[in-house]
C-alpha cells in the first residue's frame, strides 16, 4: 500500500519564488517513487502558481470554508479551491483550534462540506500535553470525543467517507523537534482505527501520524503498516529533508 506524505507549508515561505523553488525540489524528488503519494499544502495565495509545477505530487489546501462562495470575509471555500486543483484539505488542524479558537463544529461543518464536495479531508485530532500525562486513557477519551464531534452526523455517508483521512499529532510534538514514541504513536493510531471502524462504519479507515517527523525518523513511523503516512510541517520547508524523506523506501516496503 502507498504511504502518504502530506507537507504542510503553514504561513511559509515568504514569497512565490522561493514556494515555486520547494515545488519543484519535492516533484523532483518523489520521481519514480511509486511508493508514496505526496501532497503539498501551501498557503492559500500560492496554491495556483505551485499548482502548475507540480504533476507527479498532489496539490492540498490547509482549511476550506463551508460554503462555497458568499460575505464570509477573508474565508477561501472548497469551491475556489476545487478550481485550483485541489485534490486534498487539511481541517482542524490544532494551530487553528488553539489560535483561530476554531471549534469541533466549526471543524465539523468543514469536514462535511468539503467531504460533499468529493475532496479528500484530512482532519487532525490529538491530545495536548496536559492530558497526555494523564496517560492513555485520557488521551482515548480526549481524541474519541474529538472525533465524535467532528464528524457528527456523518457515520451514514457511505461513499463520502471514503475519503476522510485521520492525521493523529500530538499537539505537543508539533514544532517541537521531539516526535512521539513510534509505539506510542502505533497504540493511539489503532485505537483511532477501531473507534472509526466501530462507531462510522469506516472498514479501512487510513490514519496519519503527524509531530515533529524528520528525515531521520519517518522511517520509525512509515514501518508499521497501521500507520499510513505522515503529515509533516517543519522538515517539509528544508530541501535537504525533502529529498531525505524519499530515500527512505528500503526500510519500509
Ligand atoms: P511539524 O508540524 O512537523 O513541524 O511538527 C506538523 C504539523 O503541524 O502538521
Amino acid at each position: 500500500m502507498k504511504k502518504l506524505v502530506i507537507f504542510n507549508w503553514k504561513s511559509n515561505p515568504h514569497n512565490a519564488a522561493s514556494a515555486l523553488k520547494l515545488a519543484r525540489t519535492v516533484e523532483n524528488s518523489v520521481f519514480a517513487k511509486k511508493n508514496f503519494e505526496v501532497v503539498i499544502a501551501p498557503p492559500f495565495p500560492f496554491l495556483e502558481d505551485v499548482g502548475k509545477v507540480i504533476k507527479k505530487v498532489k496539490l492540498g489546501a490547509q482549511d476550506a470554508f463551508w460554503e462555497d462562495v458568499g460575505s464570509y470575509t477573508g474565508e477561501v471555500s472548497w469551491h475556489q479551491e476545487k478550481h485550483l486543483k485541489v485534490k486534498y484539505v487539511i481541517i482542524g488542524h490544532s494551530e487553528r483550534r488553539r489560535y483561530l479558537n476554531e471549534t469541533d463544529e466549526m471543524i465539523n461543518k468543514k469536514v462535511k462540506a468539503a467531504l460533499k464536495a468529493g475532496l479528500k479531508v484530512v482532519l487532525c485530532v490529538g491530545e495536548n500535553s496536559a492530558i497526555r500525562r494523564r496517560g492513555k486513557k485520557a488521551v482515548e477519551n480526549f481524541i474519541k470525543n474529538q472525533l465524535q464531534k467532528d464528524l457528527r452526523n456523518i457515520g451514514n455517508w457511505k461513499s463520502e467517507i471514503r475519503n476522510l483521512i485521520v492525521a493523529y499529532e500530538p499537539v505537543w510534538a508539533i514544532g517541537a523537534g521531539r516526535p512521539d514514541t513510534s509505539e506510542d504513536a502505533l497504540e493511539t493510531i489503532k485505537f483511532i482505527k477501531q473507534t472509526l471502524n466501530s462507531k462510522f462504519y469506516i472498514l479501512n479507515p487510513k490514519v496519519l501520524y503527524g509531530g515533529s517527523v524528520d528525515s531521520k525518523n519517518i522511517a520509525e513511523f512509515l514501518k508499521y503498516p497501521e500507520i499510513d503516512g505522515a503529515l509533516i510541517g517543519q522538515a517539509s520547508l528544508k530541501s535537504g529533508e525533502i529529498k531525505k524523506i524519499f530515500t527512505i523506501d528500503k526500510f519500509i516496503f
